[in-house]
C-alpha cells in the first residue's frame, strides 16, 4: 500500500480551503507541494506565505519539494512555514551532502530528487544519509505531464541500491502518475505516490485516491 501525496499544484487556488479539506479527509497520507523559482524551472508557483497558510489548514504532513536554485538559502524559512519533508533536488545542490545533514539537523525528513536526465549513481554517495529520494517521472515545472516510460527502469534501480545498501530512503515517483500506470510504479518499487492532474481532474477524487492508495 503506497503512500499518496496529492500535488496541490493541481489544485483550484480560488477555492484552496475546499481542495485542502478534501485531502484531510480523504484516504491521501501527506500534502505535495511544488515550489518552483522560475530559474531552476521554466515556472513560478508559490512560496512560503502560501506554505504557511496550508499548514494552518493541513491535518497530514506536508512534503515540500523544492525546484529552485540555492535551496541552501531557504531550508531554514521552509521549516519554519511547515514544512514536514523537504526535497531538494540533486542538480541544484554543489554539496548535496551538506544540504542534506542541514536539513535533518532541523529536525525535520530529508529528500533528494533527480530529473529524468539525471542517473542513480549520482546519490548513491548519499543514499545512507537521505529518508526519501524523489524520481522526477516528467521533466519538472508543470502538472499534467505524460509519464516517461524510462523512469520504470531508474526506479527498479534505485530500488536494488536501496537494498544494497540497506538504506531506509523511500522511493517517492512523481509526474504523469495516474490510476492506470500506478500499479506498474509500484510494482517497480515506488513507496510514495505523487498525484495531480489524476486526482485534481477526476469526477470522484476521493474515489480516485482510493484506488491509488489500494494498489
Ligand atoms: C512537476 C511537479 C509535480 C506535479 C505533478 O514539476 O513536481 O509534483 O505537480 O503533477 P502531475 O501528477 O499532474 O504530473
Ligand atoms: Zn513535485
Amino acid at each position: 500500500m503506497p503512500l499518496i501525496s496529492p500535488s496541490l499544484l493541481s489544485a483550484d487556488f480560488a477555492f484552496l480551503k475546499h481542495d485542502i479539506d478534501f485531502i484531510n479527509s480523504s484516504a491521501a497520507d501527506w500534502f505535495h507541494l511544488d515550489i518552483m523559482d522560475g530559474v531552476f524551472v521554466p515556472n513560478i508557483s508559490f512560496g512560503l506565505p502560501l506554505v504557511s497558510t496550508i499548514k494552518k489548514h493541513a491535518k497530514k504532513p506536508l512534503d515540500v519539494h523544492l525546484m529552485i536554485v540555492n535551496p541552501d538559502m531557504y531550508i531554514e524559512r521552509f521549516k519554519d512555514a511547515g514544512a514536514d519533508w523537504l526535497t531538494v533536488h540533486i542538480e541544484a545542490c554543489t554539496h548535496a551532502h551538506r544540504t542534506i545533514q542541514a536539513i535533518k539537523k532541523l529536525g525535520i525528513k530529508s529528500g533528494i530528487s533527480l530529473n529524468p536526465h539525471t542517473p542513480i549513481n549520482s546519490i548513491e554517495n548519499i543514499i545512507a544519509d537521505v529518508d526519501m529520494v524523489l524520481i522526477m517521472s516528467v521533466n519538472p515545472g508543470f502538472g499534467g505531464q505524460t509519464f516517461i516510460p524510462q523512469s520504470i527502469q531508474k526506479i527498479k534501480d534505485l530500488k536494488a541500491l536501496i537494498t544494497k545498501t540497506g538504506s531506509q530512503a523511500l522511493i517517492q515517483v512523481d509526474g504523469g502518475v495516474d490510476t492506470i500506470n500506478a500499479a506498474e510504479i509500484v510494482n517497480a518499487g515506488a513507496d510514495v505516490l505523487v498525484a495531480g492532474n489524476a486526482i485534481f481532474t477526476s469526477t470522484d477524487r476521493y474515489a480516485t485516491v482510493q484506488v491509488l492508495k489500494n494498489l
